[in-house]
């Protein structure tokens, strides 16, 4: 059996976390503390990262990726790509990240057309609405699933799938 773990954090930020490796837990009071989250983890994201956020319409998708862009490192306003399907932020030293929502996409073969993989040659990718690509998203990836709980209590579960994924959950265990 997997070791369980529950971490309460002091300061309040986190009230409560559940680490079952490969699995985190966390729960988010509200949308700030998303996106604080998102800092973090945005902070630590490499060319090549993928991270999927798969939830309901306004379970906090978007305001986790706010708290990566701004952690990661981009001055750019962050929003739903829903009408254009990919952003793009970038940085000063050149850096970019990439923003893809899913949610438009009709088919798997216009999922296809997307090349994902020259966007990871150059940058991180974050996908909101990954089940709808998920013949083409790459399996080495960190998987967010969110749940709505109450009027601003959402939960998040992080699940690593490879080594790199692993190390970005490493990461957050260490708290925002
Ligand atoms: N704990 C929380 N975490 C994230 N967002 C929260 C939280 N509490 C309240 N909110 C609010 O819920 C909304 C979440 O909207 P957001 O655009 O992030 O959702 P989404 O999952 O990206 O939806 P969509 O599928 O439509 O793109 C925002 O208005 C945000 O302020
Ligand atoms: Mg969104």
């Amino acid at each position: 059996m997997l070791p369980l773990y529950v971490f309460t954090f002091p300061h309040g930020i986190i009230r409560s976390m559940i680490v079952k490796a490969p699995l985190m837990e966390f729960t988010s009071h509200n949308a700030d503390q998303t996106r604080r989250l998102g800092m973090k983890l945005g902070g630590a994201l490499q060319r090549g990262d993928v991270i999927c956020l798969q939830g309901d319409l306004g379970a906090g998708k978007t305001t986790l990726v706010q708290g990566m862009a701004q952690g990661w490192g981009s001055a750019d306003a962050v929003s739903s790509p829903t009408f254009i399907l990919v952003n793009v932020y970038r940085r000063a030293d050149g850096g970019q990240l990439f923003h893809m929502d899913a949610y438009r996409l009709d088919s798997t073969s216009e999922a296809e057309e997307l090349d994902l993989d020259s966007m990871l040659d150059q940058g991180a990718l974050i996908i909101e609405w990954p089940e709808r690509m998920q013949a083409i998203v790459p399996a080495e990836r960190l998987w967010v699933q969110f749940e709505h709980l109450g009027a601003e209590e959402r939960g998040m579960k992080f699940q690593s799938h490879g080594t790199r994924s692993e190390s970005l959950l490493e990461l957050l265990r260490g708290g925002i």
